[in-house]
């Protein structure tokens, strides 16, 4: 039976590299389509959770988890040696930017060099990793071919770009469509047919360096929307216009205009992280991406611009930063999810802190644990009339749910709201973005 057919009758043993935001839900949809499906990470605490039906990401119920492990489809180890046995192998690890603002593609290459010593004839090799483009076919692809071993032919390289959006209710890893695009056109067919085993749709590309450059399009093309929204906001301010009211008008245009919101800031793993994975690899081609050096600017000052609206705030009580207890309400880099990485409240209390501020935050989402939240070294309190009474300042950073913001207005002498949680509450005490 060749690859394709074997994927096709779901006969082949699947692996996914890298358990987090996008490799679990992809080895249990792989698992739910049929497939012996086997999931790698060097973390040995997410292999044994998987494998005891103990889901760590929100966007995968530990039921579904726990369902996926008793049957058999769905394991977990540490121990690359199993890709002997696999017949595809998805790269889901992650892809941050060094200090530099350069791409490290690191956790890639130690994941390919893993790949390299089990690979075997007739397996097919997807990248799912944002990246620049190019990376599958000049790194990858170079660590693997050999003359007797040709990609297209012995083995097949694709990169396929996850666009899943933690938390989201409607759109997740099985229904969002698919881009694919192989090193050849028979690598792009491979991959196809393994994505149409367990997802709605599949979109295949001419290439690798297209399917690349799709992720990183859309991704600049959100960093960019919301530095203009943002710069539209800070000029609204300047001359006293109610910017959500302009974007609420703005969006009843049927055609032409999509609405983006102001922010503190962006945050994630891949808003503030991907378009400069484009530029960098434009600049080695000589070009300038001037949108995303320029949103990334604008963007980047957010937190600043956050905490001289907490300065005005307090100024209007009569009141410094210097000695404030300031609450931040919401601490993950999105509404209703725990994912703090790169989150703009973590700017903001170190700003903050560093204005003399004492500081102290709410988020029912995030782990107080998170190595990143303990740096921040603020205290997590709850929200009641008893410790509002102890807050001079509340900061709206993240717009969760099930949040009493009521109690907050009522209790806390002023509020700035960076997410337009009071939309159409008027009162004193609220200064809006
Ligand atoms: N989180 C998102 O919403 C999202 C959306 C689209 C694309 N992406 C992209 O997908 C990729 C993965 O992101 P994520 O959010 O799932 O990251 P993550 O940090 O949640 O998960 C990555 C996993 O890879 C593991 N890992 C690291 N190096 C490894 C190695 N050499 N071998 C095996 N496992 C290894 C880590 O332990 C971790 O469990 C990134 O390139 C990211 O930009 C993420």
């Amino acid at each position: 039976m060749s690859l394709i057919e074997k994927i096709r009758a779901r006969d082949g043993r699947v692996a996914v590299i890298g358990l987090g935001y996008v490799g679990l839900p992809l080895a249990v949809e792989l698992a739910r389509a049929g497939f012996k499906s086997v999931g790698i990470d060097v973390v040995d605490e997410k292999v044994r959770r998987v494998n005891a039906g103990d889901s760590y990401i929100k966007d995968v119920p530990s039921d579904v988890l726990a369902d996926c492990v008793k049957s058999g489809r769905l394991t977990a180890t540490s121990d690359f040696s199993v890709l002997n046995s696999c017949d595809t192998v998805n790269i889901c690890v992650p892809t941050p930017l060094r200090k530099t603002r350069d791409p490290d593609i690191s956790y890639i290459v130690s994941a390919v060099e893993e790949i390299k010593k089990y690979i075997h004839q007739d397996m097919l090799v997807v990248l799912e990793s944002t990246t620049y483009p190019g990376t599958t076919e000049e790194v990858i692809l170079p660590m693997l071919a050999r003359d007797d071993f040709r990609v297209g032919e012995h083995f097949f390289l694709a990169f396929s770009p996850e666009r899943v959006d933690p938390g989201n209710p409607r759109f997740n890893t099985k229904n969002i469509p698919k881009v694919v695009g192989g090193i050849t056109p028979k690598c792009t067919e491979v991959a196809s047919a393994l994505y149409a085993t367990s997802l709605t749709t599949v979109v295949p590309v001419s290439s690798a360096k297209v399917a690349e450059t799709v992720k990183l399009l859309e991704n600049t093309f959100r960093s960019v929307n919301i530095g203009l929204v943002n710069e539209i906001a800070l000029m609204c301010n300047k001359m006293d216009i109610d910017v959500w009211e302009v974007i609420r008008a703005a969006a009843t245009k049927p055609f032409g205009f999509m609405p983006f919101y102001p922010g503190p800031g962006l945050g994630g793993h891949c808003i503030p992280i991907d378009p400069f994975y484009l530029s960098w690899k434009a600049k080695l081609a000589g070009f300038e991406a001037r949108f995303i050096e320029l949103a990334g600017q604008i963007n980047g000052s957010m937190p600043e611009y956050v905490v001289a609206r907490v300065g005005e705030a307090l100024n209007r009580r009569k009141k410094a930063v210097n000695g404030s207890r300031v609450l931040v309400v919401g601490v993950s880099y999105k509404a209703n999810i725990d994912d703090i990485r790169e989150s703009p409240a973590l700017d903001v209390m170190r700003l903050l802190k560093r204005h003399g501020a004492e500081v102290v935050y709410h988020d029912r989402f995030a782990n107080p644990d998170d190595p990143e939240l303990e740096h921040a070294e603020a205290s997590a309190i709850d929200i009641n009339p008893k410790t509002l009474a102890t807050v001079d300042c509340a900061v709206i950073i993240t717009g969760h749910e099930g949040v009493d913001y009521q109690a907050l207005l009522e209790h806390v002498p002023v509020v700035v709201d960076t997410r337009n949680v009071y939309a159409g509450v008027p009162s004193e005490k609220i200064l809006r973005l």
